[in-house]
């Protein structure tokens, strides 16, 4: 009798501790993962609208390194990212969080939770994504997400060196020595600080969007911006 009171106890000390871990399947929370790609990158250190959720599991909330954007509520937030703590967050951020800036309505299905769940424990713990990427579980397009292509190299006639506004038009002249005019609504002014953005003292045009019109324009500094762009209609 005392014998069988013995294994009992072992038999419970065990469950208890592997409920600390996930249960779900890495290969279908893989899939699930989908849903944050637009705004996460698995790489350590690559921060994208959200911060990178590489090194996630187990560390303190909202402090990731690097990451300058935190909502006051996360970055006020005293928890680890556990099981329990993931389970209420992707069930429903703003309900766990309140005033959290993480903009997703949430995963009602516990399953898929789970799977997930069980995915960041590996992609986000000590193995890492790229692991997961050698052992052919996700494809490498996650590591980065939608960070942007660099744009370092960009050809001549890509580099800006002046932007004139005049009227309600730009021209903008480019390191090949051409220039053309722009309606001032279809240029979008951006700034790239990181090291895929532009090299110093110049401006990359982008076309962007379904219209071969529209332009982005992506600085490397604000002081590139204000360098670069100027109101001047006597040069155009
Ligand atoms: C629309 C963009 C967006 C999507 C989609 C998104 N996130 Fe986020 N995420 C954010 C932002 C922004 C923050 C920072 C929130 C804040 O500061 O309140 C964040 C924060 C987080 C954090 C907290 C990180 C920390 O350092 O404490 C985790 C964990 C997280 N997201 C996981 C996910 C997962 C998993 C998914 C997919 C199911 C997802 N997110 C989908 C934008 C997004």
């Amino acid at each position: 009798m005392k014998h069988l009171l013995v294994v009992l106890t072992i038999t419970a000390g065990v469950a208890l501790s592997s409920a600390a871990a996930a249960e779900g399947d890495v290969v279908r929370g893989a899939q699930v993962y989908r849903a944050c790609v637009a705004c996460h990158a698995l790489e350590p250190g690559l921060h994208l609208t959200g911060p990178s959720l590489g090194g996630i599991w187990n560390r303190p909330a909202g402090r990731a390194e690097g990451f300058t954007r935190y909502s006051d509520a996360l970055r006020d937030a005293d928890f680890p990212w556990d099981v329990a703590a993931f389970n209420a967050w992707l069930a429903d951020p703003q309900a766990m969080i309140e005033g959290t800036s993480m903009v997703f309505r949430g995963i009602a299905d516990a399953g898929a939770r789970a799977d997930l769940i069980a995915f960041l424990e590996r992609a986000g713990g000590a193995e890492g994504a790229a692991q997961l990427v050698a052992n052919g579980v996700i494809s490498e397009v996650y590591l980065r997400g939608q960070a942007p292509k660099p744009i370092r190299d960009a050809p001549d006639n890509a580099r800006v060196v002046a932007m004139r506004h005049c009227g309600d038009g730009y021209t903008i002249e480019t390191a090949d020595g051409a220039h053309a005019v722009y309606w001032e609504k279809n240029i979008r002014l951006k700034i790239d600080s990181t090291e895929t953005g532009p090299p110093p003292g110049f401006g990359v045009v982008l076309g962007a969007g379904m219209q071969g019109d529209r332009y982005s324009v992506i600085f490397g500094s604000l002081a590139d911006l204000e360098h670069l762009v100027s109101e001047n209609c006597k040069d155009r």
